[in-house]
């Protein structure tokens, strides 16, 4: 595993309470240190897994970063648990301000080998488990209290690349992430509407080193398997894939921009974090043109 990346530190989201579901891994691991970095008072760090959740608390203290961080273990299916979560963040800080709902699974199935139950089980994180963290998030958030007497805040869902374009992931998969880009644009439309002062927007990774790929392998058809670690090797031989590898914290320090008022202006949107690798699918780029510049 690589050195976590050197964060800037900045107080972005001083006096900030938050969550970040998904956190025991990845993007959600790295995202509680890059929202500590910026300097929020609270994280709730929740996973359905929860053995990693202390070990990432300590890194935020051995780091130096002042945030006190919370690890609870929530499965984002379960709408009673992402409530139990919300209500315990708001018993403890009378506040909620940012929501990173970050947490979700991939599988490896082409189309003739997806099954109606794996692609209920993928809609069932991905979509309904965003679904939940949003609604439940977004009531959070209109709770007045002394210690935040208006309500709003900023709610991030964690979409993908594969939300764009169709051969990016596997079927279900794809299928899950456009539908999480679907959800970000309605909440924020019927929150806008509605006057609540929430804004949603979804950060979509590209490639991004993390162990999503491990984590996930377990009930993968044989062929899957097969044709998982064929592409995995010859990826790991083209230096033009492995340069568009993101480490999770370009991702997570997106999802902390879109939670601070820097990101006032933005709503309903999809950030797309991946290193410029939508921009050259076409297998002409580059033939018409030379791309190197010259220094001054
Ligand atoms: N890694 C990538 O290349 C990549 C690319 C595009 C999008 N994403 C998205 O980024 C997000 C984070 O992925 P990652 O790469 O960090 O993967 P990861 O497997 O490292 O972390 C995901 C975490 O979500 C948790 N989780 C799974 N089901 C859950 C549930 N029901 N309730 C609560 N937590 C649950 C897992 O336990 C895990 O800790 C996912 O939504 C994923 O789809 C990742």
């Amino acid at each position: 595993m690589a050195a976590p990346l050197p964060l800037l530190k900045t107080s972005l989201l001083a006096g900030t309470v938050g969550v970040i579901t998904g956190a025991g891994s990845g993007i959600g691991a790295a995202a509680v240190r890059c929202f500590a970095a910026a300097g929020a008072k609270a994280i709730y760090a929740s996973d359905i897994v929860d053995r990693n959740l202390q070990a990432v608390a300590d890194g935020v203290a051995q780091e130096g970063y002042e945030s006190e961080v919370v690890g609870v273990k929530t499965d984002v299916t379960k709408a009673e648990q992402v409530e139990a979560l919300v209500r315990k963040v708001i018993a403890e800080h009378g506040r909620l301000d940012w929501f990173f709902a970050n947490a979700g699974i991939v599988d490896f199935e082409v189309l003739n080998t997806t099954t109606p139950e794996a692609l209920t089980r993928m809609l069932d994180v991905n979509v309904v488990g965003a679904f939940n963290s949003v609604q439940w998030a977004a009531r959070g958030m209109m709770n007045p209290s002394d210690a935040k007497p208006s309500p709003g805040g900023s709610i991030i869902v964690t979409t993908s690349l594969a939300a764009t374009f169709g051969g990016m992931g596997a079927p279900a998969y794809t299928i899950s992430k456009h539908a999480t880009v679907g959800l970000v644009r309605a909440a924020a439309t019927n929150l806008g509407m509605a006057g609540t002062g929430i804004r949603v927007n979804g950060v979509g990774p590209g490639p991004t080193a993390t162990a999503i790929g491990q984590n996930n392998m377990r009930g993968a058809s044989p062929a899957a398997m097969a044709a998982m670690m064929e592409r995995a090797q010859h990826a790991a031989a083209d230096p033009a894939v492995m340069s568009a590898v993101a480490p999770p914290e370009y991702i997570a320090q997106a999802a902390v921009f879109l939670a601070s008022d820097m990101a006032a202006g933005i709503n309903g949107e999809n950030i797309i974090a991946d290193k410029g690798l939508r921009q050259k699918p076409d297998p002409f780029s580059g033939l018409m043109f030379n791309p190197s510049i010259e220094p001054l």
